[in-house]
């Protein structure tokens, strides 16, 4: 039995990503943080060989089972990001929890948490690690995943493979290109989208190219 209560609906943003999904035929292709599955089971539906992957098992299952009754199918992989994630892909997708901690404003333990949760910081803002609250819950400045996510992807992207990240302002975009450059990756906004809160922003990252006096 899974807990739909704890999965991200399809949201702006997961429209944003989805719109990035082009020329995926053939290709191999990792959703990860799929919670809903949804960019998942259309990448499989445009002949990508997918890897749908999260920390949040019902997520995976949910997943699964949109991709069962969209007639496609994926992979479904319980992981810490890119912990039990093998191989290269050619795409890698990743709609990261990205608001900071405060902006989520739990002024403390809900009454029927199971979970631990913490006080953070001087705004006395809560901090619940509950898998509801995980799909959200980006850390200080909503970067803790996203600066995870950049630290593992280049060991799992292809050569010449793409990955496509969601960010905000409150990320600090620019900050989030230097750390990717720092990391062997080229990285550009692609698309931009006004949500109700804020905008978001698509940035692709890929490796940079070597020079061939670089070459081994
Ligand atoms: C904003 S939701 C995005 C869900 C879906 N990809 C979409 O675009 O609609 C973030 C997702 O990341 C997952 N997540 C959070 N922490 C994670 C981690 N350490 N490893 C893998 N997935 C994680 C959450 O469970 C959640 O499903």
């Amino acid at each position: 039995m899974t807990d739909q209560s704890t999965v991200y609906p399809p949201s702006r943003d997961t429209y944003v990503l989805l719109g990035a999904v082009t020329d995926v035929e053939g290709r191999r292709f990792l959703d990860l943080g799929c919670g809903n599955g949804l960019v998942g089971a259309y990448a499989a539906a445009m002949g990508a060989d997918v890897v749908c992957a999260d920390v949040n098992p019902d997520a995976v299952a949910h997943a699964s089972a949109r991709a069962e009754d969209m007639g496609v199918v994926v992979t479904g992989l319980v992981s810490d990001l890119f912990g039990r994630v093998e191989g290269l892909f050619d795409v890698i997708t990743f709609n990261p929890p990205y608001l900071p901690t405060s902006r989520l404003n739990l002024k403390g333990p809900c009454a029927t948490c199971q979970w631990p949760s913490w006080e953070e910081g001087p705004a006395r803002t809560f901090r619940c690690r509950s898998p509801k609250w995980l799909a959200y819950d980006g850390g200080r400045k909503g970067r803790e995943l996203t600066d995870r996510f950049i630290e593992g992807v280049g060991r799992h992207l292809a050569p010449e493979g793409r990955a496509l990240l969601i960010a905000i302002a409150d990320n600090d975009v620019p900050d989030l290109l230097r750390t990717a450059s720092g990391r062997g990756l080229t990285g550009k906004i692609v698309d931009e989208c006004e949500a109700p809160d804020e905008t978001l922003f698509l940035v692709e990252l890929r490796h940079k190219k070597r020079r061939f006096w670089q070459r081994a």
